[in-house]
């Protein structure tokens, strides 16, 4: 890159594009850049109002697409832009956004930073959704206001400027934090929001009601009893230069600093000419009280967030899971038992309560799916399965006595988040499994067990749905503890478990297999995938892995319903695969097998190692032999030759492997 800019100027801009980088999985439909820029303010004011105009206006540039779209075209359009890109800053305040469509589709004009009009007095980056947006609108129109997305967000910039100017007429100075907490009265929904203006040099703010926010600061400022500390004093007064960092998610940041700080609903972060302060908005008040709040560290290696060797997240994040699956189960198998620290101290309740009803959305939901059994199995407690936005729409009864497990990689995803404020509601006990630290599902649930599977960066969920699945055995272990009868069998699945990443080793050695078998069905239009028992999650889950990365329809089936309507699809072409590893439903699997192919299916059946014969007596389907582990915890083997299927499958089909086609990572709006 050739381009006339400064070495400063480049590390900003290399920042701020790593930062939405390392995003990008969790959006990728278009994005958009604030920077300082050093050119002198325009005489004139396009907008409505003549208050006073302090700063140069931001450069901003937004684009549709994948970030290196915009990347390209921040340093191809410098040298045309009337602004010199050499200058130095001793402060510089820089916001950049990546975006995934709900309002108006990914196009520049919808981009972020929204902006409060064509002098970009106010921008804005949002994550979230604003749900009174429509009325706003309405009334920022009236007052002259002109809107030129169809975003919800836009709405935040121009209120900001419309706060800015009736205060400014009204009372004269106004500071920033003022104007935002004036915006955050009128808005409602969810949102992390960052404001950034020309009428406050070298100031961002930061607010936050729902949505994630996390400030990670580069350089700790003090100590408090061994441990860093933070408060509006001590961090602005050591005089050091230092980096300051807001992100919706700590995967941006970890590459600059490990010290961060997870904001909390309603808090507010003032950053002035490099100091920070942190207010507490209470609509009630009229003043907000100042906090202090201490630094967290944060427990991440920068290596999770690289591709390494691999080509893609996904191929790294299926062949890591030996790995993955020792850092779920590590420190929590103790003395033949199961010790959950996040559940510990709420086991009794859980023990007394009516159900257990599990919540969550995809891979997630698939993975409570695969735990249902055992979970009933080892607690004696029935178990019923929620499709969180389901339950919302049908508002399902829930109750006091209930357990509601909430599971999700991210925390994040807003269906599940809701349902749990709705769970909350009806006083059930509210339990957690997520692999996301300091996320809102962790905050807001009583307790819970962190799956540490590390960052998962790959829309299609695979480590984590696997680790998933083994935290909730852990939890299935701690919760039947009590029980003498099962005894035997809960030290059988213990072991089981500490086989499990050997076992996991062993079965990704079917990577050429799988790569063979997805080069024959490359141009199919279907694939079914039948299941039972343990592993109807399974069909579920490798369904939905080929769907959603492969682009090509597939269905995973409960093989007991096969022969009440699906069996009527059944020819020569269509691609099933049957899941028959050895457990109680073998011989009926072995049955379902038969059925199949005396309609003449065309069938790849999973069995366990050496029982290729008995699934399949005269060679007429393929088959796909497993390594065997306890039989409840036979899915999560089983998972894996499909992952591998569905990811060689995308590769050779030319598709997107780690982002695929019209979906996010962490679905944050309903
Ligand atoms: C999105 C993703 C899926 C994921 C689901 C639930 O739909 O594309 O891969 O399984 O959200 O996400 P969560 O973070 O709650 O597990």
């Amino acid at each position: 890159l050739n381009y006339n800019v400064s070495r400063e100027r480049r590390y900003i801009l290399e920042v701020l594009f790593n930062g939405l980088r390392r995003l990008e999985y969790r959006g990728y439909d278009s994005s958009g850049i604030a920077l300082d820029a050093d050119r002198t303010a325009p005489s004139s004011s396009a907008s409505p109002s003549d208050a006073p105009y302090t700063g140069a206006p931001p450069l901003v540039f937004r684009e549709e697409g994948k970030i290196e779209n915009l990347v390209r075209s921040v340093y191809s359009e410098v040298d045309e832009q009337d602004v010199n890109l050499d200058a130095a800053f001793s402060v510089h305040a820089g916001i950049a956004h990546t975006r995934w469509a709900t309002h108006g589709v990914p196009a520049p004009r919808n981009s972020h930073p929204q902006s409060s009009g064509a002098s970009d007095e106010f921008l804005v980056v949002h994550n979230g959704i604003i749900t009174n947006y429509e009325v706003l609108k309405e009334t920022l129109i009236r007052h002259g206001f002109t809107f030129e997305s169809d975003t919800d967000t836009e709405v935040i910039p121009k209120l900001a400027k419309f706060v800015f100017d009736k205060s400014h007429d009204e009372e004269g100075d106004v500071t920033f934090s003022q104007v935002v907490m004036e915006v955050m009265r009128q808005l409602e929904g969810a949102y992390a929001l960052i404001f950034k203006s020309p009428h406050y040099p070298n100031e961002l703010i930061a607010c936050k009601r729902g949505s994630t926010l996390i400030l990670g600061v580069n350089e700790l400022s003090g100590q408090q009893n061994g441990k860093p500390f933070h408060d509006v004093k001590t961090l602005t007064t050591n005089g050091k230069p230092k980096e300051l960092f807001f992100s919706s998610d700590l995967c941006a940041i970890v590459e600059h600093t490990k010290n961060y700080l997870a904001l909390e609903d309603n808090e507010i972060v003032h950053i002035k000419d490099g100091s920070v302060s942190i207010l507490k908005f209470d609509p009630h008040k009229e003043k907000p009280a100042f906090v202090q709040r201490a630094l967290s560290v944060l427990e991440m290696e920068v290596e999770q967030i690289k591709k390494g060797s691999y080509d893609h997240f996904m191929q790294k994040e299926i062949h890591e899971q030996p790995h993955s699956l020792t850092t779920t189960m590590r420190g929590r198998l103790k003395d033949g038992g199961v010790l959950l620290g996040g559940l510990k101290e709420h086991l009794k309740t859980i023990r007394r309560c009516r159900r257990v009803v599990f919540i969550g959305c995809g891979t997630s939901y698939n993975a409570a799916l695969a735990a249902r059994p055992f979970v009933e199995e080892l607690t004696g407690i029935p178990v019923t399965m929620e499709v969180a936005s389901d339950l919302l729409d049908r508002q399902g009864p829930i109750y006091r006595e209930d357990t509601a497990v909430f599971v999700s990689q991210s925390g994040e995803t807003a269906d599940t988040l809701l349902a749990l404020d709705y769970a909350l509601e009806n006083g059930a006990l509210c339990v957690g499994i997520t692999n996301t630290v300091g996320s809102t599902l962790s905050r807001k649930t009583h307790c819970g067990v962190h799956i540490n599977a590390g960052c998962e960066i790959g829309v299609a969920s695979t480590k984590a749905y696997t680790s998933q699945i083994v935290a909730m055995a852990m939890m299935a272990l701690a919760i039947g503890s009590d029980q003498i009868s099962t005894q035997a069998r809960r030290n059988a699945i213990i072991s089981g478990l500490t086989s499990l990443p050997s076992c996991v080793s062993g079965v990704l050695k079917l990577d050429a297999e799988m790569k063979e078998l997805a080069s024959s069905l490359i141009d199919s239009e279907s694939l079914l995938v039948f299941g039972r028992g343990y592993n109807y999650a399974t069909a579920l889950e490798g369904a939905l892995k080929v769907k959603e990365v492969a682009l090509m329809h597939s269905e995973g089936m409960l093989a007991g319903e096969m022969k009440h309507g699906p069996l009527a699809l059944v020819d020569e072409n269509l691609p099933i695969i049957v899941i028959a590893t050895r457990d109680a439903c073998f011989s009926k699997q072995q049955s379902v097998i038969q059925q199949l192919l005396s309609r003449k299916g065309r069938l790849v059946v999973m069995c366990s190692k050496g029982d290729a014969s008995a699934v399949c007596p005269n060679g007429s389907c393929r088959v796909i032999e497993v390594p065997g582990v306890a039989d409840c915890l036979q899915p999560v083997i089983n998972i894996i030759p499909l992952q591998l299927l569905a990811y060689h499958l995308t590769v050779l089909r030319g598709f997107d492997v780690d982002q695929p086609r019209n979906l996010a990572k962490s679905v944050t709006t309903q």
